[in-house]
């Protein structure tokens, strides 16, 4: 059976903003997209950057070391089309964001 797990408050993260989370042992970054949550992997997966410090413009935020873009709602890369980052479910429940394991 799925399970979620709390990984944040909807305080924790401004509109147009994102902020690193673990689900398990793995890093996740997760955004708000106009109240709207959407979390992908937080390694991008051209050389490992930080995701989750990178700058959040509407739905695409642009990794910190190279500048490569990616759709957060999608996962999909914007700048290397060959180039994905893994997607997990979000849930909001109350105050709480969870995130599918
Ligand atoms: S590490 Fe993200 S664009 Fe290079």
């Amino acid at each position: 059976m799925s399970e979620f797990v709390k990984v944040a408050r909807v305080g924790d993260i401004q509109p147009g903003s994102g902020k690193t989370v673990t689900l398990g042992a793995t890093p996740v970054a997760l955004f708000n997209v106009d109240g709207q949550y959407y979390a992908i992997h937080n390694n991008c997966p051209h050389e490992d950057g930080p995701l989750g410090e990178g700058t959040l413009c509407g739905c695409v935020v642009t990794c910190p070391v190279h500048a490569y873009e990616f759709d957060v709602t999608s996962g999909a890369c914007l700048t290397e089309p060959v180039y994905r980052v893994e997607q997990f479910e979000v849930r909001v429940d109350g105050e709480d964001i969870l995130l599918r394991l």
